[in-house]
């Protein structure tokens, strides 16, 4: 998979491709990440891709000809890449758009704005998708395309190493993902629970999938309604409530 990044500040993102498990990724060719100057295609003495906007106001937004100079240079080595502009207008990234992008983009193109924001006549005509990584404000979109980049990258088969899942994240199937521990056994007096040592497996499955839904029931009990409750879920929680009705003595 091709990630291409639009960027004022193509060091930044040039760093992250060579780090960690996703610098590994680009070393073992699973992944190719490349970045572009926006700047390399303004035309003047000064270099100038921004500009005051139209009706006046403060700060100053990027010139919708040196972009769309910009993406057109990408699209004409990948004609059939999807472009996605980082904005807090766009849809809300999640893991599932993680999944869609891993399983069936083969080139990402991310338009990184800063400034104000971009020409309006951009986002027609030039891009495919608007995604925002939350409801919140940075000053430019280049963390959100890695935090994309980081996300969907680690799904694609072989980046991760070979015991580590990404099927059993949080968020796929939308559940959090069981507690963990290793050792020492004993920690500042707390113990590990004992069905993780005891190599039944099937226990320690059961287990995980009801440290899981207690632990979802918990903290983010909103995404039972995103995926409804199944019958052993169901029967997790009431045991759960039981135990929990006979410690407070009702
Ligand atoms: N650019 C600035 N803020 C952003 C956000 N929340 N998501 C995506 N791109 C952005």
């Amino acid at each position: 998979m091709n990630f291409t990044v639009l960027t004022l500040f193509p060091e930044f993102i040039d760093f992250f491709f060579t780090r960690g498990v996703i610098g590994k990724a680009v070393e073992k060719r699973l992944i190719a990440g490349k970045t572009v100057n926006i700047r390399d295609f303004a035309h003047d003495r000064h270099k100038t891709v921004d500009d005051r906007p139209y009706g006046g106001g403060c700060g100053m937004v990027m010139k919708p000809d040196i972009l769309a100079a910009a993406i057109r240079s990408v699209k004409k080595t990948a004609p059939d890449s999807k472009v996605i502009l980082m904005t807090p207008q766009g849809s809300p990234f999640d893991q599932k758009k993680a999944w869609d992008f891993s399983r069936e983009e083969k080139d990402l193109v991310f338009v990184c704005g800063r400034y104000e924001g971009i020409d309006e006549r951009i986002r027609n005509g030039f891009v495919d998708e608007e995604i925002s990584i939350g409801d919140y404000v940075m000053t430019g979109g280049e963390l959100a395309a890695m935090v994309i980049i980081d996300s969907v990258a680690r799904l694609i088969p072989g980046v991760l190493g070979g015991c580590e899942s990404a099927e059993m994240d949080s968020f796929t199937g939308d559940r959090l993902e069981h507690a963990h521990y290793t050792r020492p056994f004993e920690f500042e007096g707390k113990d590990v629970p004992e069905v993780l040592i005891s190599g039944d497996h099937e226990k320690i499955r059961q287990w995980r999938t009801s440290s899981s839904v207690k632990r979802t029931f918990i903290k983010r009990p909103d995404l039972f309604s995103k995926k409804k409750l199944d019958l052993k879920e169901k029967e997790i929680l009431s045991k759960w409530c039981q135990q929990i009705e006979q410690l407070i003595g009702k």
